[in-house]
């Protein structure tokens, strides 16, 4: 087991406690990055030219950078990023939920380098042993009726080919997916996908119904104590114990999707991620994934599962995102933390529905080749080992907490605090009553402020208002001391700005 440099812990996790009561910083404080004794190496560019527009020539531009003036990231160890300055920052973002167990974790160097001085790559037409090795082991993380493991190299592939497996197996087209869900970019996977940004003006997605988002503080239903999450919406309902009418009214809009849009005789499924992620962190009305799924079966549908940023821990009480919706899903599709960004995705589904696929050929050339499975292999022990889930657990709820006391504190700017474990969104509003989304220059402005201060945080949602905190899972209670100090000051200096 690796133990971290940079984890040393800060003595009072009630600390943490105390941002919900007062200010916690002067505005003469300026926060200090935790200490971390890793030395990054001296950076030497090998780029003819440093001036950013010039190296950028040759790569396409059709993905938003994220600053107004980016950094150059030139190395990583663990939850800490360096750029070619030599500057350091915490990264809250993991490479958009993708570092799972920490950047260059070194176990994990360590097992790449020898696999790789070993052997990287034979067709699957040859028998080697890590590919069996890493399904099996993967298997034994799922509900035990989920044996079959279908290696893929990223999320968009894992989610074309379980569309297509749903297909072959109910030997039906229609399928159900959730408005502002992101699936992928694939042209398959586009189809999946409802957030206008992401769509491009050809014909995509036939025979895909999007269902309405059952988003509880956007959405048109929601109330008071329909999240699965620390803190629930600001919004008001007269349900009682064991009821909620937000979740029946989004479970009669996917029942009327399937009575108007889809044959009456059988659908082929529905895909939904647990927990959205680049839609902003929405979580369903508690029991809507289950009654979605049981909805679906009855129509003859399979229930995906899309765990591409919900699994491997990140929501704290369970592995998977589904789990925390008491539901087993007939496919599992997984990417991102799998691999800690090496590139491995995976399709995880039953014997019987896997054997669709058997009256062809299916293959891909990298998909579980030997460098991928001993990653893939390597990144389930590290979750084991460090107990990553469990630090997923505490520090998401600390977090979390310490964020809600922020939305006490600049009640005008945070609109929602939400998410579980290390999967948090904090929606920003310039008008908390209507909702609406703070402007794209001043969530902007934030953000450039937090890469200033040397913290990286990630946006998502529709109008992009939403700020995405998922880093690596290894961080400790003085990274989150420190990005609650950073984002005080941020909302100060927002404030300052809009003159409130
Ligand atoms: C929930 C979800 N599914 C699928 C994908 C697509 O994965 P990839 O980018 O590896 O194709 C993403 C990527 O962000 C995602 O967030
Ligand atoms: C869908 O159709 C079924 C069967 O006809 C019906 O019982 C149900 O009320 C319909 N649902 C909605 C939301 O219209």
């Amino acid at each position: 087991m690796y133990v971290s440099k940079c984890t040393n812990k800060i003595k009072a996790y009630y600390g943490i406690f105390r941002y919900t009561q007062r200010r916690l910083v002067s505005s003469e404080h300026t926060p200090q990055l935790p200490q971390c004794d890793f030395k990054p190496l001296q950076f030497k560019s090998q780029l003819k030219s440093t001036s950013l527009d010039s190296i950028k020539r040759n790569v396409n531009a059709c993905f938003a950078q994220m600053y107004s003036d980016p950094m150059v990231i030139s190395q990583g160890h663990m939850q800490y990023v360096w750029d070619t300055s030599g500057k350091r920052y915490l990264d809250m973002f993991g490479g958009i939920v993708t570092v799972s167990v920490g950047h260059c974790h070194p176990t994990l160097v360590e097992a790449l380098s020898k696999q790789a001085s070993k052997l990287w790559h034979v067709s699957r037409a040859h028998v080697y042993e890590e590919i069996y090795d890493y399904s099996a082991k993967l298997a034994q993380r799922l509900p035990s009726s989920l044996s079959t493991i279908f290696l893929c190299n990223s999320g968009s592939e894992a989610n074309d080919l379980a569309l297509v497996l749903a297909r072959l197996y109910t030997q039906s087209f229609d399928f159900i997916a959730l408005r502002n869900a992101y699936h992928g970019c694939s042209s398959a996977a586009m189809g999946l996908t409802a957030i206008g940004t992401w769509k491009y003006n050809f014909p995509n997605g036939f025979g895909i119904h999007h269902t309405l988002n059952p988003d509880p503080y956007r959405g048109k239903y929601g109330g008071k104590a329909c999240r699965d999450s620390m803190f629930q919406v600001n919004r008001e309902c007269d349900c009682k114990v064991n009821e909620c009418v937000a979740c029946d009214s989004y479970i009669a809009d996917l029942e009327d999707v399937l009575n108007t849009s889809c044959s009456q005789k059988k659908i082929a499924g529905f895909i939904a991620e647990s927990i959205q992620g680049i839609g902003g962190v929405v979580q369903y009305p508690k029991n809507y994934l289950k009654r979605a799924a049981e909805l679906i079966r009855k129509r003859g549908g399979v229930f995906i599962s899309d765990e591409v940023q919900t699994g491997f821990g990140r929501t704290g009480t369970h592995f998977w995102g589904f789990q925390n919706h008491d539901v087993t899903p007939d496919i599992v599709t997984m990417a991102k933390g799998i691999g800690n960004g090496f590139p491995l995705a995976a399709v995880a589904t039953t014997a019987e529905i896997a054997s669709a696929m058997n009256e062809a050929l299916y293959f891909n050339t990298y998909a579980g080749n030997p460098l991928a499975s001993a990653v893939g292999s390597k990144v389930l022990d590290i979750i084991d080992e460090e107990h990553l889930q469990e630090n997923s657990r505490i520090l998401g709820s600390r977090f979390s907490i310490g964020l809600n006391g922020l939305m006490n504190q600049f009640d005008n700017v945070i609109g929602d605090v939400r998410g579980k474990g290390l999967m948090i969104g904090v929606e920003l509003v310039s008008d908390k009553v209507k909702k609406t989304p703070l402007s794209k220059a001043a969530v902007g402005a934030i953000l450039d402020d937090c890469k200033e201060m040397g913290l990286i945080i990630g946006k998502g949602g529709a109008f992009g208002n939403v700020l995405r905190i998922k880093p690596p899972m290894c961080i400790n209670d003085a990274d989150i001391k420190f990005a609650i100090e950073v984002l005080e000051k941020c909302f100060e200096n927002h404030n300052r700005r809009e003159k409130i």
